[in-house]
């Protein structure tokens, strides 16, 4: 099985969790996208009655172009269910996200949720988070200030850019500093120390967050608790 059909097979699993009248969550990344699609096709198929909320511009306009009711946080505070990818799943369903530059609304709308059930290929789960760069997301203004703090940490900061050089914007306009850290042996002390500095938004290790993890390989699709 490739990596997409993977990602396909876990997107029509998600569909389940989705029961009518419920507000739901949508994530960002190429596994979400399938998720939304795969959605959207329920709604539209299965007269679905559901309110959403997205994590991302992209994913707002994609949900919306597939006819369906995408809101804010402001209008729906709670949400039934986040379903959303992630970079890497590691043991306690600790998380990386954000490699699509996603993660201060992801964390903003998983927070939202009753219940946030990650989708991944099987190729995501790891024994120890770090190997993917961990994604921080700073104030422009205080760049030189985060660069200099994480490099003392450690952590291996680099500043996020397009392929063409410029530098890389989130959805809040901000900039994303990706920690090489290769192998992050307490997550739990990473965060204090990534949060306790002045000019970070926010960080991508999702930790005690998730309530479930639908994995996806040549096995059919696996459920992993906490
Ligand atoms: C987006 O900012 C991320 O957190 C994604 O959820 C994560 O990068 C997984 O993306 P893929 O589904 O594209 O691998």
């Amino acid at each position: 099985m490739t990596q997409d059909e993977a990602k396909r097979l876990v997107a029509r699993r998600a569909v389940q969790f989705v029961e009518d009248g419920m507000a739901v969550g949508l994530g960002t990344g190429t596994t979400s996208r399938m998720f939304i699609e795969e959605l959207g096709a329920k709604v539209k198929a299965a007269g679905l009655k559901i309110r959403c909320v997205a994590s991302s511009d992209a994913s707002h306009d994609l949900a919306k172009s597939l006819g369906m009711d995408v809101t804010t946080l402001a209008e729906l505070p709670t949400l039934d269910v986040y379903i959303d990818g992630a970079d890497e799943v590691a043991p306690g369903l600790a998380l990386i996200k954000g490699g699509g530059g996603a993660l201060l609304r992801e964390k903003i709308v998983a927070s939202s949720a009753k219940r946030f059930i990650v989708v991944a290929d099987s190729t995501k789960v790891v024994e120890h988070l770090g190997k993917f760069p961990l994604p921080v997301e700073v104030v422009k203004m205080a760049l030189p200030k985060v660069q200099t703090k994480l490099t003392e940490l450690g952590l291996k900061p680099q500043l996020r850019k397009y392929p063409d050089g410029s530098i890389y914007l989130t959805d809040e306009n901000n900039y994303i500093l990706d920690c090489h850290v290769g192998m992050i042996t307490d997550p739990v002390k990473t965060a204090a120390d990534v949060r306790a500095i002045i000019g970070v938004v926010e960080h991508g290790l999702f930790l005690h967050m998730a309530a479930l993890a639908l994995i996806a390989g040549d096995d059919g699709v696996l459920e992993l608790q906490p």
